[in-house]
């Protein structure tokens, strides 16, 4: 028996679940786990809301709360989202607990008596009009390694790589838009770099870490590690604990991973079973490919310097995209757990999340491809088998699993497809191939729907009366070996498929390796899988499109036959202009939004425009534009806006007017 201590990332509590969160992380460790406790091994597993961090104290900042607030009212839904998805986490813990932040000090302590961590006056960048450093993601500037623009005070989200001030060219303060200086300050240093040696041992020496793992890590290693900061200058977070430290915090991504253990400790107090002795066994962390680096290099070097044991394997998930677009939760291109779930079964999306590519390849959402696997797989391939088989013992053998004859080739083959089923989807999910497991089931339920077609059971059990028993004998065992080993998959219909069976659920694997006896009863047939209708995925999709106003226009155009038609005289009202952007900037509040200064010649006008997730205010300045310049004055985030930029609608794409004068009139 395996103790098996496994942790799943922990979300960040500014926010809820969305699908992405579930493919790379919450499903893949659900599926590891269920499918262990079916082995009789014991498993710990954890998981927290991560709850500091500078995303979460600027949401609150926005919405006027303070950042409690908004933890627990993420904290609360995220335990909501994931229990709809029947993640089976058995310990889910928030990182402001006591418990917690007395660990992470302790850890933090630990780690500082040992002369592991030292101080250093540093310098960072402070912005003088809003009286206060300038920590991680309060301030923007230009990559210097990689030249991209959007580069936060950490990491360059582009190249990946951690920043340090002078790493940050063109800083700007994302509060007030001011370029901030370089002031100096004490800070924590963790002593990362005595570590390479340790680390590198690590990853090449570790045979468990997958390929994707080790080659970001690789990556980072030949850099060369640098000792790493562990302090911010901010309020929300856990206190430095020593003297002279007073406004420091411990940095949110050091004390997010000693969450794992904090929630383990929880854990061992409310049951009085110890977690180390899961962790001394073996330790796996479920996580997404965009924190390779923290689990693979910091955490690593932290427990070695703690000593503690190293984790046995970092499993990561490689992205989930949203009909062929990166999501993006502040643009709305995302699908939120809950909004799914209310409308359609956790079973199907666990499925399609599972089923649709490798845990270590990156993967789509669309709505059409969910519903063709729905439809396609699971209702016409797995329900249907089951279905058939169900209703036909039920009509024709009394509803009991009928006898076993002299067996053919075929039945012969297709018995040992059944027979070895139980081993190979073991074998696939031991190795963390959750996708081929599943693969291997629905491959064998078609093999059962094909084998169920060429027996003809309908026809033979009115002259042939052994094949179709036969027939049937073997459909209701391989439906049995569907129930159970569907069971970490799609942990609901497995019940049902069993209720179906008459069997309990005994959340035994083994248990699929046995035959269901001759004479034993089975219930009626129920609908399983029901296919989804048309009607149902494009509403779906019109909200995420937002097709709302574009289909009321639609209708409009098929009514005009090809268009709205406007007359000359509607069109010269609009005063389009040529002008040259003069100055741009972020506004506070927004990623949307710029405020621009634009020079049309005749004056000078404000004007606030949504282009900020498509260009930086530096690619904006001295480009020509097309204003209309004749719109009602608006306040926007409390900005006044003058007038409208012209772009494409769903690319942002700014109409370029680069020949033209400034000042020139568009008709
Ligand atoms: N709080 C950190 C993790 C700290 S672990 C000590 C964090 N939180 S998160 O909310 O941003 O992400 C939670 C998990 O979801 C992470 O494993 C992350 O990699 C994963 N994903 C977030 N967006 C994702 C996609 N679009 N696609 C796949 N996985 C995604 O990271
Ligand atoms: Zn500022």
């Amino acid at each position: 028996m395996t103790k098996f201590f496994i942790s799943c990332a922990l979300p960040y509590a500014n926010g809820p679940c969305h699908l992405g969160h579930l493919r790379s992380t919450y499903i893949p460790a659900d599926i590891f786990a269920r499918f262990n406790r079916m082995n009789g091994n014991d498993v710990l597993l954890v998981c927290a809301t991560d709850e500091h961090g500078t995303p979460i104290a600027v949401k609150a900042d926005n919405e006027g709360k303070k950042p409690i607030e908004i933890a627990t009212r993420y904290h609360r839904r995220i335990i909501k989202d994931l229990e709809m998805c029947d993640i089976s986490i058995d310990n889910f813990s928030r990182t402001t607990s006591k418990t917690h932040y007395k660990i992470a000090q302790n850890f933090f302590l630990d780690l500082y008596s040992k002369n592991l961590i030292y101080e250093k006056k540093i310098k960072q960048l402070y912005c003088d009009y809003c009286s206060k450093f300038l920590p991680d993601r309060y301030v923007e500037g230009i990559c210097r390694f990689c030249n991209s623009p959007g580069a936060r005070g950490d990491q360059c989200e582009v190249c990946g790589r951690h920043l340090d001030v002078e790493d940050l060219l063109e800083p700007k303060c994302l509060a007030c838009g001011k370029t901030p200086v370089i002031k100096e300050s004490k800070h924590y240093f963790f002593r990362l770099s005595k570590f390479q040696g340790k680390v590198e041992n690590y990853v090449y020496g570790n045979p468990n870490l997958g390929d994707n793992v080790r080659n970001y890590l690789k990556n980072w290693l030949k850099d060369g590690l640098k000792d790493w900061i562990l302090s911010r200058d901010m309020d929300w977070g856990i206190p430095i604990p020593l003297k002279g430290s007073q406004g420091k915090i411990i940095y949110v991504w050091v004390e997010a991973l000693i969450g794992y253990i904090s929630s383990a400790t929880e854990w061992s107090k409310k049951t009085g079973i110890s977690w180390r002795e899961y962790w001394d066994d073996t330790v796996l962390h479920f996580i997404g490919k965009d924190i390779i680096y923290h689990h693979g290099i910091f955490w690593p070097a932290m427990l070695e310097g703690y000593g503690c044991k190293n984790p046995d394997n970092i499993i990561a998930g490689e992205y989930l995209s949203l009909e062929g677009r990166k999501m993006s939760t502040s643009q709305g291109w995302v699908i939120w757990v809950k909004d799914f779930v209310e409308n359609f079964d956790s079973d199907l999306l666990r499925y399609y999340l599972t089923v649709t590519a490798p845990l270590n390849k990156d993967m789509d959402f669309s709505w059409d491809d969910f519903k063709r696997r729905v439809n396609d797989e699971l209702a016409d391939v797995l329900g249907n088998f089951l279905h058939r088989t169900f209703t036909f013992t039920n009509k024709f053998f009394d509803g009991k699993v009928p006898k076993l004859f002299n067996l053919t080739e075929e039945d012969k083959k297709f018995k040992s497809l059944i027979e070895n089923l139980p081993y190979e989807v073991a074998d696939s999910i031991s190795n963390f191939k959750f996708r081929d497991g599943l693969v291997n089931i629905l491959k064998i339920a078609k093999e059962g729907n094909k084998y169920f077609d060429h027996q003809k059971p309908w026809k033979s059990v009115k002259d042939d009366y052994e094949k179709a028993s036969n027939c049937l004998y073997l459909s209701n065992q391989l439906s049995k070996v569907l129930a159970i080993n569907l069971k970490p998959y799609l942990p609901n219909k497995s019940i049902k498929i069993l209720d179906i069976l008459n069997l309990e659920d005994t959340n035994d694997w083994n248990n699929s390796k046995i035959f269901l006896e001759v004479g034993h009863d089975i219930k009626e047939a129920k609908p399983l899988f029901r296919k989804i209708e048309d009607e149902k995925i494009n509403k779906e999709k019109e909200k995420l499109y937002n097709f709302e106003k574009k289909s009321q226009n639609n209708e409009k155009l098929k009514e005009n036959n090809i268009m709205d038609i406007i007359s000359i005289d509607d069109f010269v009202k609009l005063d389009l202009r040529i002008g040259k952007v003069l100055e741009a900037g972020k506004i506070k509040g927004s990623e949307k939004l710029l405020k621009l200064k634009i020079d049309i010649k005749e004056k000078e006008m404000q004007v606030v425009a949504g282009l900020g997730l498509k260009y930086s205010p530096e690619q904006l300045i001295n480009r020509k534009v097309t204003v209309l310049v004749n719109l009602k004055p608006a306040n926007l985030f409390g900005v006044k806006s003058e007038g409208m930029v012209l772009a494409t609608a769903d690319s942002t794409e700014i109409i370029k007017p680069d020949g033209s004068k400034i000042g020139e009139k568009v008709m």
